[in-house]
């Protein structure tokens, strides 16, 4: 792997067992073309999925399946490195010391902490959780990342990740790259097929509008028919008036490659159930070998977990290294070995 590639990290959670659509176009299609161009580390982030209530034996089961599901997608371990969060220590020893530089009111402000808050009554919110944002502040900045492909979801926590990484600098001397989001703008945000002016999450109210990349085929087909459209007939492109219909044409134009333009105009005088017919067999013929390839990956779990413990050390060795300047720069004296 050249070094001199720029780099990029992210991570995704474990938490759902399948992955959703918005996180495969939001997300991880990018990291898949990225690792070709780029330094890449990927991760299933384990530590934050402990923020909620978890069951031991489902996270387990979740953060192998999660790694399957991302070599599925097309991760290839020779051109990226792919491990899991818990594996690296140094993301929690970092996380304190970025804790101590996080204003208690600047953690208060992220909108992903006071809605997951929300939802589950703000007594019962965890500190973990509060701190969930510091956590992925240490994963990005303890590889140097130059880039984060993500969500538009996750832009305030990349945004803080700027903001941690300058006052350390500022303070301490030059440690920290400086990250950029990395979010493309036609994936930016997937909206759930039901009710398309909220954003396609595991935690949508109804599973109705969410296509779990894990479903049977048909179960998907069928929640493409049954999207929620506009009113009028018409296949245009419009954000605002017609977030439905917007909402799978942008679907339909990434999965295929087709740009929107070419679609509207393939679809000029047809009716909705046109579109939604033909993209229902786009999805299926998407998820049919996807669900393949994560199930032979999950048949054979000592390859497995033999790429995650090889991406586990390539990892270590860059945090490491991160870390200890991190611990100098502070003033905590270097431990004999
Ligand atoms: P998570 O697990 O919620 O989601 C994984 C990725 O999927 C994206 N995503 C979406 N993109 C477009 N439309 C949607 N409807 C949609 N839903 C989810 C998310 O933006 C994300 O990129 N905090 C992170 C995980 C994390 C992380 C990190 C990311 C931990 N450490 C370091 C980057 C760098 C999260 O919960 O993602």
């Amino acid at each position: 792997m050249a070094s001199d590639r720029p780099r990029v990290l992210s991570g995704i959670q474990p938490t759902a067992g399948s992955f959703h659509l918005g996180n495969y176009l939001g997300a991880v299609r990018q990291w898949v073309a990225l690792q070709e161009s780029h330094d890449a580390f990927y991760m299933v982030v384990d530590l934050h999925a402990i923020t909620v209530p978890q069951d031991p034996k489902e996270l387990r089961a979740n953060t192998r399946l999660a790694a399957a599901q991302l070599l599925a997608a097309g991760l290839d371990p020779q051109r990226c490195t792919l491990f899991v969060q818990s594996h690296v220590p140094e993301h929690a020893q970092l996380a304190w010391v970025m804790n101590c530089l996080t204003g208690f009111g600047e953690a208060s402000r992220m909108t992903q902490f006071k809605d997951k808050a929300s939802r589950h009554g703000a007594d019962r919110a965890s500190v973990g959780l509060f701190t969930y944002p510091v956590l992925q502040v240490a994963d990005i900045l303890l590889y140097q990342a130059d880039q984060v492909p993500v969500g538009e979801d996750q832009r305030q926590h990349v945004e803080l990740t700027r903001d941690l990484a300058e006052r350390f600098n500022g303070r301490f001397g030059d440690t920290f790259t400086v990250p950029q989001p990395y979010i493309l703008k036609e994936t930016a945000k997937i909206f759930d097929l039901q009710d398309p002016s909220i954003k396609m999450s595991k935690s949508a109210s109804t599973p109705k509008g969410v296509v779990s990349l894990l479903d049977e085929p048909k179960a998907t087909a069928k929640k493409v028919k049954s999207a929620v459209t506009d009113t009028g007939s018409e296949i245009v492109y419009d954000a605002e008036n017609k977030p439905g219909v917007s909402n799978l044409l942008s679907i339909y134009s990434t999965l295929t490659g087709t740009g929107i333009a070419e679609l509207e105009q393939k679809y000029t005088g047809k009716g909705y159930g046109a579109l939604k017919t033909d993209l229902a067999e786009v999805m299926v013929d998407f998820v049919t070998p996807f669900r393949d390839r994560t199930q032979q990956y999950l048949d054979d779990p000592e390859t497995l977990d033999q790429i995650l413990a090889k991406g586990a050390e390539k990892a270590r060795a860059v945090a490491a290294e991160t870390l200890a300047e991190t611990y100098d720069k502070v003033g905590f004296v270097p431990a004999k070995h």
